[in-house]
C-alpha cells in the first residue's frame, strides 16, 4: 500500500518538525498538519518562515522549503481527516491535574477526543498512527473507541513514538539512530499498515534502522528511554551534590565514567534539574502504571528519578539565598536562560521556573533575559504555577530584552539555560555593572570559573566547590584601594 495524503492532528513541538520532515523527504505525499489552535496555524502560514510558532535549528528552511508544494498547515481538522489515508495523533497529553490519577497519570482528554472525531468523520479505512508519548495500552483504548463509535471502517492502530529533542530536531529528525513502529503483527492489515509507514520512513532512513515490534513494546520503549535519559541526568545531579561536599569536581566524574564505552559520554552533564515536556510526565506515567499493576518498588524506584530532580531544583534556588547572607529580599536577581534547554523556545518544565518561584517567595527582585522566549510565555508559566496572583508576578519580575540590562545593578546573576551566547558575553563589563560582591550561580556549568573569579566574581558551579574572587584580584583591588 503507498500513502498519498497523510494528516497529522496538532501542530505542536513534535507534529510540526516530524511533518515537515516527513514532507520534505516524501514529496509526492500530501502532508496537512492540523490544529485547533487558529494562531498556532496562522504562525505555521506566515510568509516569512522565520515567523512560525517553533524556534527550532534548521525548521524554517525545511518548512520554507516544502510548503505549499506537499506541507500544509490548517484548521480544517474534518477534511484534513477525510483525505488522508494515514493519520497521525500528535496532540499534547500532560499530565493530569485533576480527578484520578492526578499528578501522575497522563491526561488522554485530547487523544479521546481525536479518536472520536476521526470515527465520526472517517469513510474508507485509515491507519491512526499514534505519535505522542502515550501509557501502554492507549492503542487498545484507540482502537475500543474508533471500532465502537465508527462508521463500520476498519482502522489500523500503529504505535511510532517520536524520540527526537528538542533544540536538535531537524538534526534527530534527519538522522534519527532508529524508528520505532509497532504495529498488530498478527493480521495481514496490520501487516500491511506497518510496512505502509515503514515506506514512508525508508524514503531517507537505512531499513536496518526501522524495528517493528509489537504495539504495547513500542509505547513501552519510549517510555523507557525517556526515564533511562532522565535516571541519567538524577545520578549525575546526585553526585554533584556529594562533590560539592567533598571537593571532587562533577565534570570530571563524568569525563572519567563517560570514557567507560558501557556507560559512554553522553547525558552526564550536571545541571539545574532536567525539564522539557516529556521526562517528568512520562516517568510519571510509568510510576502509575506500575502502581495501577501493584507494583510498588518498581513505581517507588522510578519516582526516585523525580524526587532527586525537585531537590536539584530547590537546592540551587536555596543556595542562591543562603549565600547572598540567607536573605534575598528586595535584591535584584537576574536570570539568564528561561527555556528548558538551549536553541529551543520551549519553557515546559522549565528547571528556572521553579527557580524563579522559589526567589520570588524570598521576596526577590527578578529580571529574566532569554534569547527566544517571549514575556507572555515566562508570565504564563508562572500564572500557571499558582503562587500568586498574575499582578504580582508582573510586578516582582521583569523581562529585558537585552542581557547587560538584567545585569546591571543585580545582586547576582543565575545561568539557567546553557544558550551558547552566554559564554561569549563581556563578563568584565557586566562585572562592572553589578553590585558587590558579584555572585554567579552557573546551573549549567557553562561559563569559565577562573577567568570570572579573575575578574572578581564570587562563582558557584554546580557539583565544584564555590570560588571566590582570586587571590590576584582581591591584591589588585586592595592595591587599588591602598
Ligand atoms: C527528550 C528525549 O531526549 C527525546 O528523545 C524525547 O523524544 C523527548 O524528551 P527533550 O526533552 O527535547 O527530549 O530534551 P533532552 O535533550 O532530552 O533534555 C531534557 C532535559 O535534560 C533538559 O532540561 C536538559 O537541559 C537536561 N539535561 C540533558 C541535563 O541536565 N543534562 C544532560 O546531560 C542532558
Ligand atoms: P507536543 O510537544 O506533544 O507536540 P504541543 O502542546 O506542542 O505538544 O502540541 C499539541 C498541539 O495539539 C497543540 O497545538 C493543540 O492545540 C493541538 N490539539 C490538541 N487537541 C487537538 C484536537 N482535538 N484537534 C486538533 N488539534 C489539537
Amino acid at each position: 500500500m503507498k500513502i498519498k495524503n497523510i494528516c497529522c492532528i496538532g501542530a505542536g513541538y513534535v507534529g510540526g518538525p516530524t511533518m515537515a520532515v516527513i514532507a520534505q523527504k516524501n514529496p509526492e505525499i500530501k502532508v496537512t498538519v492540523v490544529d485547533i489552535n487558529k494562531e498556532r496555524i496562522a504562525a505555521w502560514n506566515d510568509e516569512n518562515v522565520e515567523n512560525i510558532p517553533i524556534y527550532e535549528p534548521g525548521l524554517s528552511a525545511v518548512v520554507a522549503e516544502a510548503r505549499g508544494r506537499n506541507l500544509f498547515f490548517s484548521t480544517e481538522v474534518d477534511k484534513a481527516i477525510d483525505e488522508a489515508e494515514m493519520i497521525f495523533i500528535s496532540v499534547n497529553t500532560p499530565t493530569k491535574t485533576y480527578g484520578i490519577g492526578k499528578g501522575m497519570a497522563a491526561d488522554l482528554k485530547w487523544i479521546e477526543l481525536c479518536a472520536r472525531q476521526i470515527a465520526r468523520v472517517a469513510k474508507e479505512d485509515k491507519i491512526i498512527v499514534e505519535k505522542s508519548t502515550l501509557p501502554v495500552r492507549t492503542a487498545e483504548a484507540l482502537k475500543s473507541i474508533l471500532d465502537n463509535t465508527g462508521n463500520g471502517v476498519n482502522f489500523q492502530i500503529l504505535s511510532n513514538p517520536e524520540f527526537l529533542a528538542e533544540g536538535t530536531a531537524i538534526d534527530d529528525l534527519h538522522n534519527p539512530d532508529r524508528i520505532l513502529i509497532g504495529g498488530d503483527s498478527s493480521s495481514k492489515a496490520g501487516k500491511i499498515a506497518t510496512q505502509a509507514l515503514v515506506d514512508v520512513y525508508a524514503s531517507w532512513v537505512s531499513e536496518e534502522k526501522i524495528l517493528t515490534t509489537n504495539v504495547w513494546s513500542s509505547e513501552l520503549s519510549k517510555l523507557t528511554a525517556n526515564a533511562f535519559l532522565a535516571q541519567r541526568v538524577s545520578s549525575i545531579n546526585a553526585m554533584s551534590e556529594l562533590c560539592e561536599h567533598t571537593g571532587a569536581d562533577v565534570n570530571e566524574i563524568s569525563r572519567a565514567i563517560g570514557m567507560d564505552s558501557r556507560i559512554g559520554p553522553k547525558f552526564l552533564k550536571a545541571s539545574v534539574g532536567f525539564g522539557g515536556s516529556c521526562f517528568q510526565k512520562d516517568i510519571l506515567n510509568l510510576v502509575y502504571i506500575a502502581k495501577s499493576f501493584g507494583l510498588n518498588e518498581v513505581a517507588d524506584y522510578w519516582e526516585q528519578v523525580i524526587i532527586m530532580n525537585d531537590h536539584q531544583k530547590r537546592r540551587f534556588a536555596e543556595n542562591i539565598v543562603k549565600t547572598l547572607f540567607n536573605t534575598v529580599s528586595g535584591k535584584k536577581i537576574a536570570l539568564l536562560g528561561w527555556a528548558f534547554k538551549k536553541d529551543t523556545n520551549d519553557t515546559r518544565e522549565s528547571a528556572a521556573i521553579y527557580v524563579a518561584d522559589y526567589l520570588l517567595n524570598e521576596r526577590a527582585e527578578i529580571v529574566v533575559y532569554d534569547p527566544k522566549v517571549k514575556a507572555e510565555q515566562i508570565y504564563a508559566d508562572l500564572d500557571y504555577l499558582g503562587s500568586r496572583n498574575p499582578e504580582e508576578n508582573r510586578n516582582l519580575l521583569k523581562v529585558v530584552e537585552k542581557p547587560y540590562t538584567a545585569c546591571k545593578d543585580a545582586h547576582a546573576i543565575a545561568v539557567l539555560t546553557e544558550w551558547d551566547e552566554f559564554k561569549a558575553y563581556d563578563w568584565e563589563n557586566i562585572y562592572n555593572c553589578m553590585l558587590k560582591p558579584a555572585f554567579l550561580f552557573d546551573g549549567r556549568n557553562i561559563l569559565d570559573r577562573k577567568k570570572l573569579a579573575n575578574l572578581g566574581f564570587a562563582t558557584n558551579s554546580i557539583g565544584l566547590p564555590a570560588v571566590q574572587m582570586s587571590k590576584e584580584k582581591k591584591l589588585t583591588s586592595l592595591a587599588t584601594a591602598g
